[in-house]
This record gives structure tokens, C-alpha cells and sequence, in this order.
């Protein structure tokens, strides 16, 4: 996450200029619930720009397009307000032109992509005069986010381990075995991740959570050593089936897929499907089996392992 100089024109009246990418990520990965995620081969891209007035204009194109706000409740923006507020400087104009490709409400992370965004672009806009290292950044966005599944692997890429220590939140990074080849299928209705946050009972029986305890442990082995693994150690009962109520066609889709062999869950608080297949070959029979489950249609995403999360790099400094 290196600030670097890039060769692009300035902005006209800009004092500083930085490019932002952020992955799509799936938290939970079956029975991670908060704790793992993994970073996926989807985009957001941003350009913000800041001035020395007190502007605030926003461009969004592609997905959310129609229901981000673009004042100063937009959440990248909020976000780099947080930073500078954290670092005791003054927010200065912005102007944020962001591409969206993580779709929006579907369990892929575009929540915690426009937290990672704007606490990338902040660092970037600061660079030089305060330095925020990966700890802040994981921190900062936690902050924002609530959890910390979706925001680490979104801002250091690969898979991840999330939790929260003594001295806040924590991740351990780990590269994923190259057989494991993902595949998210995105149905058209979105789900609210407070609601199925809300679904889940504050207690569960102590064989669920030996259950699940077995299972994310499996899971990180599976997914760095054992892919032929993938089915049993994707397994949950902690979170899956107390939402499927909100999400009938969701669940049915895991179930049916599972039943035919693919280690499939809910990503993220749904309603996409994440298929964890052990090569790439055995994708399009998951596509093709989604396709019959269910009166919605699902739009197969074949993806990669996103390995090196977001990015920040300066376009253009000083010029006015
Ligand atoms: N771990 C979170 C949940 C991810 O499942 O509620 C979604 O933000």
C-alpha cells in the first residue's frame, strides 16, 4: 500500500490527486462468522481529488449508482473524515469520482470496499505529512465498519483472520492454495446486514459451537493446503440457517449445492453464494445447477483469489 508517483496530468486547482482500488471481499466463509474473509477479484476504482476550498463533489457510476448518496453522508466520505478527524487535521475539499464494480447489498463487501476506499484515499491524501500504517488503517476501518471480516482481506488482500485484542483489531494474512478457484453467484434482491445480524440468537448450543469451532479450523487448512477438504470444512450452524428465513432462495441454493458435492455458502450476510470449487474446472456445473434451484435468477461471477488488496498511489501533487 506504497504511495507512488504516477504520470498522469494533474487536476486543475487540486492539492493532492490519489488513485484507490479496493477487492470485493465474502466474510464468514461458512463457520468464520466475523473472523475469516478473502479477498475477490471485483473493483471499486476512485479518484479523490482534494482542494483547499470546501467542495464536496461526488461522481458515481456503476453499481449502487442510483442509491449512493453523493453528500456528505456518502460513506467514502465519512471514512476519510474519520481519518483526518483520527489524525487532527482539517478536512479539505473533495472531489471523489468513483467506478463501482463490487455490487451493492449482495454479501460482497461493498460496504467495507467504501470504508477500505476512503481510508486508503485519506492516507494517500496525507501522505508526506502524517504516515498511517497498516495497523491505523485496520483500525480506523473497523471503526467504520463495525467488524473486521470484510475490511481486512478488502485492504491487504488474500485470505484473512480478523479478530479483536487487547489493543484492538488484528489480522493475520494468509495466501490461499492455487487449486481453490471461486465462484459467486449474485441473485437481483439485496439483503440488509443488520437484519441478519438481528436473526442470530445470543446463545447457541455449546455442539454448534464445538461444531463451528471444528469447522473454521478445518477451513483455514483446507483452504491453504486441502482443497479436496473444502466441502466438510465449510460446514456452519452458527449463522446460515437462523437467516435463511430472510433469504429462502439463498439457503436453498447452499443446500443444493452442497448436496451435489460444492462447498458452497453464504457470502458475507447474503444473499450471494460463494462456491469454494477445489479447481476451475467444476465451476460451470455449479452455474448450471443454480440455474434450476430457484424461480430467481443468479449471475455466476468466476473468480480469482484477489492477493494484494487495496491499493492507494498518488496521481498528481502540488499543483494549483
Ligand atoms: N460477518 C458479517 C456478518 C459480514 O455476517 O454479519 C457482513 O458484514
Amino acid at each position: 500500500m506504497a504511495v507512488v508517483a504516477a504520470d498522469e496530468a494533474p487536476v486543475p486547482g487540486a492539492l493532492r490527486t490519489v488513485e484507490v482500488t479496493v477487492p470485493a471481499t465474502s466474510a464468514n466463509l461458512g463457520p468464520g462468522f466475523d473472523t475469516l474473509g478473502l479477498a475477490l477479484s471485483i473493483y471499486d476504482t476512485l479518484t479523490v481529488s482534494s482542494f483547499a476550498d470546501d467542495r464536496l463533489e461526488i461522481d458515481v457510476e456503476g453499481s449502487g449508482a442510483e442509491e449512493i448518496p453523493t453528500d456528505a453522508s456518502n460513506l467514502v466520505v465519512r471514512s476519510i473524515a474519520h481519518v483526518f478527524t483520527d489524525v487532527g487535521r482539517a478536512l479539505p475539499g473533495l472531489r471523489i469520482s468513483a467506478r463501482n464494480g463490487v455490487p451493492h447489498g449482495r454479501g460482497l463487501g461493498s460496504s467495507g470496499a467504501a470504508v477500505t476506499a476512503g481510508v486508503l484515499a485519506a492516507k494517500g491524501l496525507l501522505a508526506g505529512e502524517v504516515e498511517i500504517d497498516d495497523a491505523a488503517l485496520l483500525r480506523l476501518a473497523t471503526e467504520l465498519e463495525g467488524h473486521p471480516d470484510n475490511v481486512a482481506p478488502a485492504l491487504f488482500g488474500g485470505l484473512t483472520i480478523a479478530w479483536t485484542g487487547e489493543s484492538g483489531p488484528q489480522h493475520k494474512k494468509l495466501l490461499v492454495h492455487r487449486g481453490v478457484a471461486p465462484l459467486v453467484l449474485v441473485p437481483g434482491f439485496t439483503m440488509s446486514t443488520s437484519l441478519a445480524r438481528s436473526l442470530q440468537p445470543h446463545q447457541v448450543p455449546r455442539e454448534d459451537a464445538v461444531f463451528n469451532v471444528s469447522r473454521s479450523a478445518l477451513l483455514v487448512a483446507a483452504l491453504m493446503q486441502s482443497p479436496e477438504l473444502l466441502l466438510d470444512a465449510t460446514d456452519d450452524r452458527l449463522h446460515q440457517d437462523y437467516r435463511g428465513a430472510a433469504m429462502p432462495e439463498t439457503l436453498r441454493l447452499v443446500q443444493a449445492l452442497r448436496r451435489a458435492g460444492f462447498a458452497a455458502v453464504v457470502s458475507g450476510a447474503g444473499p450471494s453464494v460463494l462456491v469454494l470449487a477445489d479447481g476451475p474446472g467444476g465451476r460451470q456445473a455449479a452455474v448450471d445447477l443454480a440455474d434450476g434451484v430457484t424461480d430467481t435468477p443468479w449471475v455466476g461471477h468466476m473468480l480469482a483469489v484477489d492477493v494484494r488488496g487495496g491499493t492507494v498511489r498518488a496521481r498528481a501533487e502540488g499543483s494549483t
